[in-house]
């Protein structure tokens, strides 16, 4: 049987922290509800104490979502966790997602503080968390910069004081993959009890790297995934939860399954970048308006003759009707064929030939072919059934 990974989708939380990216109350549970749709394990639903927004919308969501499990954001600070558990206290599955930094800049800059204080703080905040919850996942922030050796120190402490998933954040986005696999197998390798605890990755894309981090943490062991939808969060963002889920439909070979509805990828896409006023980058892999789109004749050639030349995936595997064949200035007779044929156009080699070095001059000066367009260069009525 194939290993199940958890998503923990942190969109309105990481992603939400983009400056214009803030949401209301009642956007957020239309957010949260079409993640429960898309099938994410968790729902990282916000920060409470950071504002009375953020704690409102925790309750809202926790009401509004039965399925995924609600977490909330806390340091390793005893109020923090005081507030996260009531903002929860409406939730069917509630985590309180404590943690601290473990790297020596942040150990020495931002705390002061010394290696085995932190251990004590982080074990302090776990314990008690778990006196509001079950499920406690605890960050060592800044993961991807602090030493192997002693990450595992703290890992192995807060699994001991009842952390049921351990998140190693690359949080600046700095690691190369094999450097981030080799955490999480190393951690997998050297920390007793670690089969009490799920370990997490969360990537950020600084270095263009977060999808390929997490991948590689995937292959070394950690079986939850923090992402975003489409990718969005602090600076550069986090891991794109589509882009995961794809790889590992591709990827029959990694033999790892999600819950995620694949089909419903693009409607949440969509979503969350008009609510969220993000646009999507035109070619971002998996949603971007020409994931699917082919251009060149060479390209639009083989598409047609056989889909599986040129794509790896079925667009409506994400929720996409069809592929787009664009008529663009590169476009050959094949594209120009086959949408001649789509309008209800056929004609001989020789019109096709005629209409086609019209079309050709038309798309030289122009950057659209639309529909209209081609019907004009056919000498077609538009209103006239051509079957
Ligand atoms: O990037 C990070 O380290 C985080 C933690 C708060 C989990 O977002
Ligand atoms: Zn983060």
């Amino acid at each position: 049987m194939s290993d199940r990974l958890f998503i923990f989708d942190t969109t309105l939380r990481d992603g939400e922290q983009v400056p214009g990216c803030q949401l209301n109350t009642v956007e957020k549970i239309q957010v949260a509800k079409q993640l429960e749709a898309l099938g994410v394990d968790v729902i990282e639903a916000g920060f409470p104490i950071s504002s009375p927004g953020d704690f409102n919308s925790v309750i809202e969501i926790s009401k509004a979502v039965t399925w995924p499990t609600i977490c909330a954001l806390t340091r390793a600070v005893q109020k923090d966790i005081d507030v996260a558990a009531d903002a929860l206290k409406f939730a069917k599955h509630k985590r309180i997602h404590t943690g601290i930094g473990t790297s020596d800049s942040h150990i020495k800059y931002k705390f002061n503080s010394t290696r085995e204080e932190i251990i004590e703080r982080a074990v302090a905040a776990v314990k008690y968390a778990k006196r509001y919850v079950e499920d406690v996942e605890f960050y060592a922030e800044d993961a991807g910069r602090t030493e192997n050796e002693y990450l595992a120190r703290v890992v192995e402490a807060v699994i001991k004081a009842g952390a049921t998933v351990v998140n190693i954040p690359d949080t600046t986005g700095y690691c190369l993959p094999e450097e981030y696999g080799a955490k999480i197998r190393y951690l997998m390798e050297h920390v007793d009890g670690i089969d009490k605890a799920i370990l997490s990755t969360h990537c950020h894309n600084d270095l263009g790297m977060a999808t390929a981090n997490t991948i590689s943490g995937v292959l070394n062991g950690a079986r939850q995934v923090e992402v975003t939808m489409n990718g969005i969060g602090e600076r550069a963002g986090n891991t794109s939860l589509e882009e995961v889920a794809m790889i590992l439909r591709c990827h029959k070979d990694i033999d790892i399954d999600t819950n995620i509805n694949t089909q419903k990828i693009y409607s949440t896409s969509r979503m969350v970048s008009s609510l969220m006023n993000m646009p999507v980058q035109p070619n971002k892999a998996i949603v971007g308006r020409n994931a699917f789109a082919h251009s060149s004749g060479i390209h639009q050639d083989g598409v047609l003759k056989n889909v599986q030349t040129y794509e790896i995936i079925d667009p409506k595997d994400v929720g996409i009707d069809d592929n787009a064949i664009v008529l663009t200035a590169r476009s050959g007779r094949a594209a120009l064929k086959h949408r001649l044929h789509v309008l209800g156009l056929e004609m001989t080699q020789e019109k096709l030939d005629k209409v086609y070095e019209d079309f050709l001059k038309l798309a030289d000066k122009k950057k659209d072919i639309t529909d209209d367009d081609i019907m004009v260069l056919a000498g077609a009525d538009r209103n006239v059934n051509h079957h």
